[in-house]
């Protein structure tokens, strides 16, 4: 039997007397992108730092390939492969595209700055300050921060935010020819349905701290409790 790439089983997350995580699991077979969605405050962002070890649990298990890494540090699940980008950017606006993406390395401990440039299309803005780069190059070195080392499972919270449709659609696909590639297992958190819709294999819905369905996007489009809680009247 094969491993899963990632597995949430039972994860709890409480703020005080508040369940942000109540009893989530989820199954991420290798090489799939995920879709995560959900209205705000459903809890996909908890679920990103529950998985990758930020912020504590307050029960349930990681595995990742098989592996429990629950008892190991956001760093150290990071080393294992396990990266997640966050939903505001996570750049430093003094240091050039290359500087981040080898310090990310550095941190990483692996050294495929060149690499991640290219695949990103980022080589030749390589020396250019990131506070002086177009917000959509902005986007993708997020995403370059997070592909360094070749991580086996890529937690992704809106990587896509405040780009125009057209943009999304753009990353969304190059994102998808990299997971493919590389062999990236992707958990996708995006508001746009038209962007999860065409990069999900499958797709999870958060509701109030819960998962309310899963399944492939007919199914999805087709439930109605998915409908009535999130989706209304924005899919046709
Ligand atoms: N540090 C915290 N302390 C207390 N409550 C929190 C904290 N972080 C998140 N929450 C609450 O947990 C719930 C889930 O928040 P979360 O950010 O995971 O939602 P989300 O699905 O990512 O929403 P969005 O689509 O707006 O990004 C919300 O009700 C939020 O107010
Ligand atoms: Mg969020």
């Amino acid at each position: 039997m094969t491993a899963f790439a990632l597995e949430g089983v039972g994860l709890v997350r409480r703020y005080g007397g508040f369940t942000a995580l109540d009893d989530v699991s989820l199954r991420l077979e290798p090489g799939e992108i995920r879709g995560l969605i959900g209205p705000n405050g459903a809890g996909k962002s908890t679920l990103m730092d529950t998985l990758c070890g930020r912020g504590g649990s307050t029960g349930g298990r990681v595995v990742l390939k098989g592996r429990d890494i629950s008892g190991l540090s956001a760093e150290a699940r990071r080393r294992a492969g396990l990266a997640r980008s966050f939903q505001k950017t996570n750049i430093f606006p003094a240091l050039t595209v290359k500087e981040q993406v080898a310090l990310a390395a550095r941190a990483a401990e692996t050294d495929n700055t060149d690499e991640v440039l290219d695949a990103l299309g980022l080589s030749h803005l390589a020396r250019h300050r990131a506070a002086d780069i177009a917000y959509g190059d902005q986007r993708r070195l997020d995403l370059a921060l997070a592909l360094v080392g070749r991580p086996s499972v890529l937690l992704l919270d809106e990587p896509a935010a405040g780009l125009s449709i057209k943009e999304s659609i753009v990353l969304a696909r190059l994102l998808k020819d990299l997971a493919g590639s590389w062999n990236v297992t992707v958990l996708l958190v995006e508001h746009d349905m038209e962007v999860i819709f065409t990069v999900s294999d499958r797709i999870t819905v958060l509701n109030l701290g819960k998962v309310l369905a899963e399944g492939t996007r007919e199914e999805i489009r087709a439930n109605p409790e998915v409908v009535r809680a999130y989706l209304g009247s924005s899919v046709s």
